[in-house]
């Protein structure tokens, strides 16, 4: 939900322009957040004032934008400090135009200049506050408020630093936000923060950094201020200033350069070294120094923050010879699913080890039920597992949309063992669940696919998917690993009761065959493109399933809707004499999914039901199955696998057709209208 990036140089001479492409390239690895407006800010050529440029639409908008204002010598003269702000937004508050396209700023001289991600819930008593001292506002943004306010701030406290400004305005603001600003009267500092928004530092430096962390610095006395006390004009009102404690010294380095960015696939192609700041963290850059301090002192703050060296590759983040993500993704399944596996699973000795979790199994093993919460895809892994988590850990399993959850008011406990699935780590209906909860004394075991996101650190332990950076924002690969992730954690909680163990040996072989069958069903490409031209001029397609299956139902379903904009339902086969069968005629388009499972016989009574109301459904069954292909001449085959790993090799037709629909539609496959990849607002 919206990306923001900065960059800093310091004592390296970089030109306007080059700026320019830096902040470009760093807003379209982070286009997969929110894509209806971009800008982005830097200083004029004369160093007195701030530019900005803000287009509606996506990043290539923008930069076209650019080419056109930014052009001639003066913006190719180098310069040695400098530092631009740039944003991609995901509207909340205004509908998505250049007026409410980030940065924003705090008068028309441009003083101060802000990109945010996240809500400010508490804006209209700031815009009140504002408005009543004069401060006329041009857009319908909350983020707005957030500049007028350090602007304020600024007026009435001339001594402060802008980091004290920056640090006062957050202690009045409430939500969840991540920020940077920069300021025409504080060249060449940056100053940023976070509060349950995800914000990482990048560091570039062109010797070894000589320390691997950053010490947490703490005002004497960083008390909020009471803003309805305007300060004397004739008399500034001085707060109390925050004096660093001396004994940490900040990074000093002589040449550097620093990345503010929402995640880490903006800033991998400049540096491998990040810190990712906590909640209430503020990170300033002065003379190339940068520092980061605590607004609150608490008891179990850590005394540093660590620079991280990120294992991401930068491939990892480029298309190929693919012509969209969410199609790279797809094809990269084989791959990540061993990817999930490896280092976990020992094919040759049968042993699972989970390190994320393994000190916490005996207590998980002792727990009153698990309760697997997520959103959307992630929700739906855990619809897929659910079956066999209850049967080989004998426990009562409960699955949950995060926000039904909240809204319900869910009775947790002390026992509870409560999963939070999350391809992002970030998403704010399962990172709200997650802290309601933790608040409750449950245990909270994360499963995400992003290291130091917010869900990964706010758990008590967790299982890292593995599955590589998701950038199509329709989930394909995260699902997949998801779905093993869970898997391997059903056969760690079995290992010990012998009654399961041929049914424990038999998951364990079908894991190890996965990624070869999942290349065959891959080879169904042009099967699936050819039935896409069938489909895509429908309105509608039903998915029926049920058993393991019924979660890909739900997942195909939720793919055809997102890329597609068709409107498409998951149903459950044992349902449709229940209602949905009255949809069912000779032009209802119907895909079933028929395996050779336990409910087998039962599927078979739902493809009779269909097939007699003339349906001509279109057939997910198993490789060389001819009494179940005899229902239909659009069938699909499938290799055979055990039935609790199927829904992974369904699912992949099921991501196959959506992307070909989607072509077919002229659809944006990787940025589907009106959505975001990680939706951090509730
Ligand atoms: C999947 O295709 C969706 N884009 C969406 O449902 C997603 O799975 C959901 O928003 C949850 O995201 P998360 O896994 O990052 O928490």
């Amino acid at each position: 939900m919206c990306g923001i990036f900065a960059y800093l140089n310091y004592l390296t001479p970089k030109s306007r322009q080059e700026v320019l492409d830096l902040l470009v390239t760093g807003l379209k690895r982070l286009e997969y957040r929110g894509y209806d407006s971009t800008g982005v800010a830097i200083d004029s050529p004369d160093n007195k004032n701030i530019v900005m440029v803000k287009r509606t639409g996506k990043v290539k908008v923008l930069e076209e934008a650019i080419q056109e204002h930014f052009s001639g010598g003066d913006y190719s003269e180098p310069v040695l400090t400098h530092i631009g702000i740039a944003h991609t937004r995901w509207a909340t508050h205004g509908v998505p135009c250049e007026r409410n396209s980030h940065p924003h700023r705090s008068d028309d001289g441009n003083g101060f200049v802000v990109v945010h991600n996240g809500i400010i819930t508490n804006y209209n008593d700031v815009k009140t506050f504002l408005a009543k001292r004069g401060y006329e506002f041009e857009s319908d943004t909350d983020t707005e408020v957030f500049a007028k306010l350090v602007h304020h701030l600024w007026k009435t406290h001339p001594t402060y630093s802008f980091r004290e400004l920056v640090e006062q305005a957050i202690l009045q603001v409430e939500g969840a936000f991540a920020i940077a600003v920069k300021s025409k009267h504080f060249p060449g500092e940056c100053v940023a923060s976070r509060r349950s928004s995800p914000l990482l530092v990048g560091i570039k430096t062109k010797t070894r950094l000589a320390t691997d962390h950053i010490p947490i610095l703490y005002g004497k006395d960083d008390k909020k201020q009471n803003l309805d006390q305007d300060a004397d004009p004739g008399k500034p009102q001085v707060l109390p200033r925050s004096e660093s404690t001396s004994e940490f010294m900040p990074l000093e380095e002589k040449e550097v350069e620093y990345f503010f960015a929402s995640d880490a696939s903006a800033v991998i192609e400049h540096t491998n070294r990040v810190i990712y700041l906590e909640d209430d963290d503020v990170a300033a850059v002065r003379d190339g120094t940068l520092s980061i301090h605590r607004l609150k002192k608490s008891l179990d703050d850590p005394h540093a923050r660590e620079i991280t060296t990120l294992k991401m590759e930068i491939q990892q983040i480029m298309k190929g010879n693919y012509d969209y993500f969410m199609q790279k993704e797809i094809f990269e399944q084989p791959d990540s699913v061993v990817n999930t596996m490896r280092g976990r699973v020992r094919f040759d000795g049968n042993a699972i080890v989970l390190g994320g979790i393994k000190d916490y199994i005996p207590e998980i093993k002792r727990c009153r039920r698990l309760m697997l919460i997520g959103c959307g895809t992630s929700y739906h892994s855990a619809v897929a597992t659910r079956q066999l988590l209850e049967e080989l850990t004998e426990l009562p399993v409960m699955v949950e949309l995060a926000s039904d959850f909240l809204d319900r008011n869910t009775p947790i406990f002390r026992d509870d063992v409560c999963f939070f699935i999350s391809q992002s780590g970030e998403t704010a209906d399962t990172l709200m669940a997650l802290r309601y909860c933790k608040q409750r004394g449950a245990l909270i075991v994360g499963i995400t696919n992003t290291v130091g996101s917010s869900i990964c650190r706010e758990s008590h332990c967790g299982v890292h998917i593995n599955a590589g950076p998701e950038i199509g924002v329709a989930s394909t690969k995260a699902y997949t690993s998801q779905f093993i992730s869970l898997v391997m954690f059903a056969l760690v909680m079995s290992e010990d009761r012998l009654s399961l163990q041929q049914r424990r040996l038999e998951i364990l072989q079908a894991l190890s065959k996965l990624a070869d069958q999942i290349r065959e069903v891959l080879k169904l490409d042009t099967k699936v493109q050819e039935l896409a031209k069938d489909l895509y001029q429908h309105k509608s397609l039903l998915i029926m399933g049920r058993g393991y299956n019924f979660a890909t139902c739900l997942e195909g379903a939720l793919k055809v809707k997102e890329l597609t904009y068709m409107h498409s339902e998951g149903i459950m086969a044992g349902e449709l004499k229940h209602g949905p069968l009255a949809l069912v005629d000779d032009s209802m388009p119907v895909l079933m999914i028929v395996l050779r499972d336990p409910v087998y016989v039962k599927c078979m009574n739902a493809l009779q039901q269909v097939t007699s109301r003339k349906g001509c459904p279109i057939i997910i069954c198993e490789e060389g199955d001819e009494e179940t292909q005899a229902f239909s001449s659009r069938h699909l085959e499938i290799p055979r696998t055990v039935d609790c790993l199927q829904g992974i090799l369904t699912v992949i037709p099921m991501q196959l057709l959506s992307y070909h629909i989607a072509v077919l539609r002229g659809c944006d496959v990787d940025c589907p209208r009106n959505l975001a990849k990680s939706v951090t607002v509730e």
